[in-house]
């Protein structure tokens, strides 16, 4: 997730298109840069690091007045935080700028294209090969509006570009597809913006743009067209939200927002990850595929929400791969003198990248030899910089304290491990793997429809915002999920909420239970019969001794719904899944009641985003 921004205008655009930078920095902070057009034609000024880092650049490095042009904040995908990474990227020629947000899935095949034209490539992202294809299009006599179609179409994945053009002044056109893209309607200025509040200081008058849509603006005019080149519909509208909101996108708490971004964030993770040959691909996994067939022992190492993420993925890779899997909190790793050797693979997890419990046992892994894959959501943070290799989740930043798109992308990340261990040591059928993918690639989907049905969860967080006690159980992979929520509500609500395998209750924490206990129990789809019905045995235990059971099934799941005073139904996912679902009502739940009782759910008492100490 990156900031974009164009603007055109009777306004000096540095300062328009800075101010709207510096308002959409919480979507990615890494780097930030900036293009104008003027007399010299374009120029650019880019700084790896906060916007501070490119104000100081304009400062030292002044660029001539301008009406147009471009910006960018950085969250980095295809390449590190570096000033070459930077956008806007230009043309061979620097006669066209652009700014990316987005994936561009078929990157290599065209980078291979460019280079195979003598093309030499100024950066590792894939981005910039798309200022080249448009680029290219404007050299041989296309307008911009029509060198963006010709662009678009030879291009994967998910992407908005916004660009400009030396020999076009007075126009900015940009392209949209799966990422966020709006138009600020000023009065002889216009702006184009992943979100408004990049121009609510200049306007309040918007347009949403749709799927496949291409718009050009200039200080008065905004003409949007499909892909194909066909009249497209918009949708104006008036933005009626302060500031703070339109940077919460509506939502009162980034957590919130956070939540609601899970499903796109899930299928961003996914994305690129299918070869040509419907092969699973891991790019980044540059450890030689020989070694990774020796592997005779994996070791997750994570803390919070990351350990529990860690989890889940225990059943999914020794189910699929056959290969034992410890997992580990990253506080005690290298305390307990673990038996790492050569042969060990170390999977951290980390959404920053920094935590220094996880960073140590990274140091302590590589000191034994073994190789270190880690999945990280911060291109270029510490932990990625010092493994061997690192599977990217693209969830966007994370600002809430507490972690939710962190969490299920993490796991689609895990499963991707999984999967791609038991692809290359053949411990599944290609077509195995095939069918598990498709159907992680139908989570999305299915987390939209939790998503969609929250007055449930919202009704019975109103009911119980009082409740001192919560019990969370679950079995198998429900138990990770269990621990998370109870994780979740304790972090934001400062409530006492346990989480426990249910199998366990019988030694010891049901004497927990009394009258009117809240007790939520993840149980398991009904496909793995002996663990379903196990767990609704245990819901029943707890139910005779007075609890209040809100119980987390799958969707029709009648043996589970009648021992229930709540039900919530979960789409129907295969058992190692369903974590990616049973979690999302939790995480609402957790949200809502510490927002009822007047908390602070970003920044939580006593917690920081990043524990950068051991
Ligand atoms: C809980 C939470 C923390 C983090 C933990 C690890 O909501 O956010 O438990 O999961 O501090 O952080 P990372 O993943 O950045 O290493």
């Amino acid at each position: 997730m990156c900031g974009i921004v164009g603007y055109v205008g009777f306004q000096d655009a540095q300062t328009a298109i800075v101010s709207g930078l510096k308002r959409m920095e919480y979507r990615g902070y890494d780097s930030a840069g900036i293009a104008l057009v003027n007399e010299r034609g374009i120029e650019v000024r880019k700084k790896a690091g906060k916007i501070a880092n490119l104000v100081q650049e304009l400062e030292d490095h002044p660029i001539a007045p301008s009406h147009q042009g471009i910006g960018h904040t950085r969250w980095a995908t295809h390449g590190g935080p570096t000033d070459e990474n930077a956008h806007p990227h230009l043309g061979a020629t620097g006669r066209v700028g652009l700014v990316h947000n987005g994936i561009i899935e078929n990157f290599a095949s065209l980078a291979a294209g460019l280079a195979a034209d003598g093309v030499v490539l100024r950066s590792q992202t894939d981005s910039e090969i798309v200022a080249h294809l448009l680029e290219r299009e404007v050299l041989v006599g296309h307008s911009l509006v029509e060198a963006m179609r010709r662009t678009v179409v030879q291009l994967r994945g998910a992407f908005t570009l916004v660009a400009v053009d030396a020999q076009s002044p007075g126009e900015v056109v940009a392209a949209r597809r799966s990422s966020p893209l709006v138009v600020g309607v000023g009065q002889s200025e216009m702006f184009l913006a992943s979100d408004v509040a990049s121009f609510i200081a200049y306007t309040r008058e918007a347009i949403e743009l749709g799927q496949d849509q291409i718009v050009r603006i200039t200080p008065d005019t905004v003409e949007v067209t499909m892909f194909d080149g066909t009249s497209a519909v918009t949708r104006p509208y008036h933005i009626d939200w302060d500031l703070s909101a339109a940077q919460k996108d509506g939502y009162d708490w980034f957590m919130r927002k956070e939540i609601f971004e899970q499903p796109k964030a899930v299928a961003d993770t996914l994305l690129g990850r299918i070869g040509a040959d419907r092969q699973l691909v891991l790019d980044e996994m540059r450890i030689d595929t020989a070694h990774l067939r020796t592997i005779d022992a994996i070791i997750v190492v994570a803390a919070g929400t990351a350990y529990h993420a860690g989890l889940i993925a225990k059943y999914a890779i020794e189910h699929w791969t056959r290969i034992p899997v410890e997992v580990e909190l990253a506080s005690e790793f290298r305390y307990r003198d673990p038996i790492v050797t050569s042969t060990t693979l170390v999977v951290t997890i980390s959404q920053s990248g920094e935590t220094a419990d996880t960073l140590m046992a990274v140091r302590h892994a590589r000191e034994q030899h073994a190789k270190v894959v880690s999945i990280c959501n911060t291109n270029g943070a510490t932990i990625p910089r010092e493994s061997d290799a690192v599977i990217y989740t693209h969830a966007g930043p994370e600002i809430a304290v507490a972690s939710t798109k962190g969490f299920t992308t993490q796991l689609i990340a895990c499963y991707l491990l999984g999967l791609y261990l038991a692809q290359i040591r053949g411990t599944k059928f290609g077509d195995e793997v095939q069918r598990l993918v498709e159907e992680l690639g139908s989570l999305s989907g299915k987390m939209d429809e939790v998503l969609d049905d929250l007055d449930g969860v919202l009704g019975l967080a109103e009911q119980l915002r009082d409740a001192e006690d919560f019990l969370f159980l679950g079995r198998h992979v429900g138990y990770p999920v269990a621990l998370e929520g109870a994780l979740k509500l304790k972090e934001i609500s400062y409530t006492h909420a346990e989480g426990f395998a249910a199998g366990e209750l019988k030694h010891g924490p049901i004497a927990l239970v009394e009258k009117g206990l809240p007790i939520f129990i993840v149980v398991p789809p009904k496909g793995r019969d002996q663990l379903h019905d196990k767990v609704v045995s245990n819901i029943q235990e707890v139910r005779a001794r007075g609890g209040r059971t809100i119980v987390l099934a799958e969707r029709g799941d009648a043996d589970a719904a009648a021992f229930a005073d709540v039900f919530w139904p979960l789409p129907i996912v295969p058992t190692l899944f369903q974590p990616v679902l049973a979690i999302l009502p939790l995480q609402v739940f957790a949200c809502q009641i510490a927002t009822l009782n007047g908390h602070d759910v970003d920044q939580p008492r006593n917690l920081a985003k990043s524990v950068t100490v051991e």
